[in-house]
């Protein structure tokens, strides 16, 4: 079977958030199976892209309205790079910027859309899916359905999946003339609250749509940031698969960022030696429970909070506490601001770092999730192979990966995105990290918990087979 993935992102080439991990290892672990799974993505000016050869495979020209422009699509000349195929979008100055996302990007995902169905249009050897991640992606299922001049695929199975359901790639009304010609009286296909809402259009055209967890699925029927109807509408071909993790580069036995390389039977001195590098160049107190958070600064994460719940429970200067992290400039700023009143005691690393993100896994005792949205979230898993315990709130992704200590689970997990439940799930914490011997023994249980692709993958790839 051969699928094509569509996406923004994907890793190790262009990395925002976990979108780019899912990109990066479905692929692979479908291959794994028994499917040939590829790439496209647009064509970024990177540290990845600067730092390999490329050939182009396909010259054309794309129309965007009126506009034409050329593009090519890429592959990377050394093919051992990545366990799968992957294939680029060049377009000169609209796709090939710094960062992934940028303000124009109506434009350059419309194009970066047209081009990859385009491509798909030539191929001789056509995809037997063709699986969108998000709304950057949205409307390919819409013009794959619908556009005049795609009409030749509109027999091959489209998927979306649904990463993230507050970010839609709203556009006006105006941008119509861009999407390739189709019968005007579909328009409505593509509209929601009278706005091109892309992310409403892949959920009404996909064959199927896919959310990154089943409890999301649910959570999204009453609130989605306004799509909620269309998902209840929707939802006989509305799954929920959860995600899992890339188990080659989340492995701390191997892990080449981290200080030291552990695995479970030696997990006390591997944990103690990242803590104590993390410790002495954050000035942290290595000796107390090292509480860390890793993300988005953004409501979602319930990032705007952390700075009052750490101020608070850093009070009693008992545990110390890491953020890596990078967003709201409020947000930024506050936690930034805190680094002297809790000197020895907190620190806050303010942008983006994937090699410190490994250590902090690795090194601290727990990793915090107060989210107020979680899809899926990577991060809980992340942390439990590393044997890190995971104070989540209940909702999605999180939900459905992290079981309290109290009901016979290895993690800790509050009801609400409060400052009070913020905290309290911090203090059990420290409780737990008291009972030494008990918090050692999960430390080791929670390593063997298994959240690789394997079952996932398979679950997609069964869902490719039931509409094909
Ligand atoms: P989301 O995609 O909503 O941001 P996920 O939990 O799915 O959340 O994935 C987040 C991914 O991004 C993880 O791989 C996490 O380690 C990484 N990440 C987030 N912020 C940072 C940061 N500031 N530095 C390094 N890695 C980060
Ligand atoms: C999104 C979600 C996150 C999920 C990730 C990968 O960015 O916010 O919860 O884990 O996509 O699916």
């Amino acid at each position: 079977m051969k699928i094509i993935h569509i996406s923004a992102e994907c890793y190790p080439i262009a990395k925002v958030g976990g979108l780019a991990d899912v990109v990066g290892a479905l692929p692979k672990y479908q291959n794994e199976i028994d499917a040939n799974s590829s790439v496209i993505m647009p064509f970024y000016n990177n540290k990845f892209t600067q730092s390999h050869k490329f050939a182009s495979v396909y010259e054309a020209h794309l129309k965007l309205g009126s506009e034409e422009l050329p593009y090519n699509i890429l592959k990377i000349e050394d093919a051992s790079v990545l366990e799968f195929d992957i294939f680029f979008v060049h377009v000169d100055n609209l796709l090939y910027t710094e960062q992934v996302y940028t303000d124009n990007d109506i434009d350059r995902f419309l194009v970066f859309q047209i081009a990859a169905l385009d491509w798909i249009l030539g191929l001789e050897e056509k995809p037997n899916i063709i699986h969108c991640h998000d709304h950057h992606t949205g409307l390919i299922p819409f013009m794959a359905q619908e556009s005049y001049k795609y009409e030749s695929l509109n027999k091959i199975p489209v998927i979306t999946t649904i990463h993230n359901a507050q970010y839609q790639g709203w556009m006006a009304y105006d941008n119509l003339y861009k999407i390739p010609r189709f019968n005007i009286e579909n328009v409505g296909l593509l509209l929601w609250d009278d706005v091109i809402n892309p992310l409403a259009a892949a959920i009404k055209c996909a064959w199927r749509v896919t959310t990154v967890s089943p409890s999301y699925m649910e959570e999204l029927k009453y609130s989605a940031n306004g799509l909620e109807s269309l998902l209840s509408h929707e939802n006989s071909k509305a799954f929920g698969i959860l995600n899992g993790i890339d188990t080659d580069v989340w492995n701390p036995e191997v892990d080449k960022y981290i200080i030291k390389n552990y695995k479970k039977t030696t997990v006390e001195t591997g944990k103690k030696e990242n803590k104590k590098w993390l410790c002495s160049q954050f000035n942290l107190d290595e000796s107390k429970p090292l509480f860390a958070f890793i993300g988005r600064l953004v409501g979602e994460k319930g990032a705007e909070l952390l700075p009052y719940a750490m101020d608070h429970a850093l009070q009693s200067k008992d545990i110390s506490v890491i953020v890596l992290g990078s967003g709201s400039k409020d947000t930024e700023r506050q936690l930034f601001d805190l680094i002297p009143r809790h000197s020895g005691n907190y620190n806050a690393f303010i942008g983006y770092d994937e090699k410190l993100s490994h250590i902090i896994y690795a090194g601290a005792d727990f990793l915090l999730m107060p989210s107020r949205v979680e899809p899926c979230g990577l991060n809980q898993m992340y942390a439990l192979r590393y044997g890190t315990v995971p104070v989540v709130r209940r909702i999605g992704g999180l939900k459905d990966t992290v079981i309290d200590i109290e009901d016979q689970g290895f993690g800790i997990c509050h009801n609400d995105v409060s400052l009070q439940d913020i905290v309290l799930a911090i203090n059990r914490g420290k409780d737990f990290y008291n009972e030494k011997k008990e918090f050692k023994a999960n430390r080791k249980r929670i390593m063997s918990i298994d959240h690789s692709w394997k079952v996932s993958a398979k679950a997609y790839l069964n869902l490719y087979k039931s509409i094909n």
